[in-house]
């Protein structure tokens, strides 16, 4: 079975793709491509958002005790990455190639340093902690396998 680092962490992986896709289109100028990759872009983050809010997060909540932890501050840490998303999405539909690149750089940078919490910090941590509980997370994370 897949851990949970290697699911969640490919997720970020597939979302930065997108990204490069959609920075590309827009330095080419190729907006129709632009959009077509910002709601892929769009649709993936958000997903994988919820991915983590609506189910690794509480069940790590619920098995460890930590409530106001770690979770807590990625919480706190979508908000503005959402907020930062939307921007992205203003920008291209109005075809504002500065800024959206401008606003697509400082969106990256936060989703990095984000990401890298969650990879270094929060996953291993729920590998631990969720030994016992991948097949409860499989029932409310798309796509996480279940165990045979
Ligand atoms: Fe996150
Ligand atoms: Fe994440």
């Amino acid at each position: 079975m897949a851990s949970i680092s290697e699911f969640f962490s490919a997720q970020h992986r597939t979302c930065d793709k997108v990204f490069e896709e959609m920075e590309e289109a827009v330095s080419a100028g190729d907006w129709p491509q632009a959009e077509s990759s910002y709601r892929k872009l769009k649709q993936d983050t958000l997903q994988h958002l919820s991915n983590e809010e609506d189910g690794l997060f509480p069940l790590f909540e619920e098995k460890t005790g930590m409530q106001g932890g770690p979770t807590q501050v990625m919480r706190s840490e979508h908000v503005e990455l959402r907020e930062l998303l939307q921007r992205i999405g203003d920008a291209v539909q109005a075809r504002d190639r500065n800024e959206v690149l401008g606003t697509a750089e400082t969106f990256f940078l936060f989703l990095q340093q984000h990401n890298v919490k969650e990879e270094q910090v929060l996953y291993p941590m729920a590998d631990q902690a969720l030994q016992e509980s991948l097949q409860e997370l499989s029932a409310k994370v798309p796509g996480f396998p279940s165990s045979d």
